[in-house]
């Protein structure tokens, strides 16, 4: 079985990791890994094939960066080209990002069974670049690996066949349960003399928060207000970067540590020992669930919701002028007994092996 699994963005990297891992160890199963070229730098990129053990890619498509059409178009025409030599039987895709879009689109075409890892998930805000990516690839995909009864339910409301539908649960967790004692070893050894004992850690990426200057800036302003009372970490995302830098917002005698976007295995130790983290990303709403870290979502709506019902994640909402506010109240009466969803149990590479073996 000729297995071909297609990565583009940061976080497809956690993803890919476990499950072709597992699948090496299934007989006659040969895989390819292909990378869109999405993202591209080292910290973006590289350090989580080094950290992961991730095979370096058979092929790299380039695509680089720009717009939404231009990297999903590109991304498919390049991957229509690489199936004119080498047609795989199965296409692993992951999450949501434009190389998940492109992937479904091209295989469909071309009548390549395609399989969604973490399918189902849903913000139900079409505003919102993934949720079509999610949307699409979901309805052009055979087998729909699931990672929350929540996913199973979104899917079944679509009239998704449930032959096609597998609960296998989080396999970004199966990452983080793999590599949380190195991070933390990392952590005790390199990483924690860098850091204060106490801090929020803070990552924003999205449009929705970044890309308008009004909203960004007032994020800005109440994590500058919460620094005064505890020290703020803030690994800064490319994006987010080129946004910032000209708001001039921050002064060299804040207490906030502006730093370049972290490893994986730094910034998992960065999560498990922070008192709040901050955030608009998706994986990291589902790391702090495990790791039981209060987290603070700033946005309207999540895809995630199984990390607000069950985990430590509370959302903002669009109204982040009272951030500050809210998370100083909200860590005097922390969230009792956050409990760590099903499946969530590192074992979802395998249950997606053994799906895939018989398919
Ligand atoms: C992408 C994904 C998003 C995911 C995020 C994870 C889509 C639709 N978006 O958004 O779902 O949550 O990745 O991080 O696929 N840049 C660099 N170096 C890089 C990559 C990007 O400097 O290696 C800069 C470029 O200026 C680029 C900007 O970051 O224009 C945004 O990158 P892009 O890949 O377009 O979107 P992300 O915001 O990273
Ligand atoms: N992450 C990382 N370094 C950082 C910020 C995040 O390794 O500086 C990891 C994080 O632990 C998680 C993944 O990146 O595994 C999440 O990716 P991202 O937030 O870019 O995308 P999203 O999950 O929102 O699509």
């Amino acid at each position: 079985m000729k297995i071909l699994h297609l990565v583009g963005a940061r976080p497809n990297f956690m993803k890919v990791s476990p499950v072709m891992t597992e699948l090496a160890k299934v007989q006659n199963v040969s895989q390819k890994l292909v990378h869109s070229g999405q993202h591209y730098s080292d910290a973006m990129s590289k350090i989580f094939f080094d950290e992961l053990k991730i095979p370096d890619p058979d092929i790299n498509l380039d695509v680089g960066s720009g717009t939404h059409t231009y990297q999903t178009a590109t991304t498919m025409l390049r991957l229509d080209q690489l199936f004119d030599q080498y047609t795989p039987d199965i296409v692993m895709l992951y999450g949501d990002v434009n190389a998940t879009i492109s992937g479904a689109l091209v295989c469909s075409k071309r009548n390549i069974p395609i399989c969604h890892v973490e399918a189902g998930l849903r913000s139900f805000d079409r505003t919102m670049p993934e949720e079509t990516n999610r949307i699409v690839t979901d309805h052009l995909s055979d087998l729909l690996f699931t990672p929350s009864e929540d996913a199973n339910i979104n899917l079944q409301n679509e009239n998704i066949d449930s032959d096609r539908i597998h609960f296998v649960g989080n396999i970004m967790i199966d990452t983080l349960v793999a590599n949380l004692e190195k991070s933390e070893t990392l952590w005790n050894t390199k990483t924690r003399q860098h850091f204060p004992k106490n801090y929020g850690l803070v990552t924003l990426h999205r449009p929705s928060n970044v890309d308008k200057e009004e909203i960004l800036a007032t994020l800005m302003e109440e994590i500058i207000k919460l620094s005064s009372t505890i020290p703020i970490i803030f690994p800064v995302h490319p994006r987010t970067k080129s946004a910032i830098d000209p708001l001039n917002l921050i002064n060299h005698d804040e207490n906030i540590k502006i730093i370049d976007p972290v490893g994986y295995l730094e910034f998992l130790a960065l999560e498990n020992h922070a008192s709040f983290v901050i955030t608009d990303s998706g994986g990291v709403q589902e790391e702090t669930t495990f790791l039981k870290t209060p987290c603070f979502t700033v946005r309207a709506n999540t895809e995630r919701p199984i990390t607000i019902t069950s985990g430590s994640n509370t959302l903002v909402g669009n109204d982040s002028q009272n951030l500050s506010e809210l998370i100083e109240t909200s860590m005097s009466h922390e969230k009792t007994n956050p409990s760590v969803p099903p499946l969530w149990d590192g074992h979802t590479a395998k249950r997606i092996a053994n799906i895939i073996k018989v398919f």
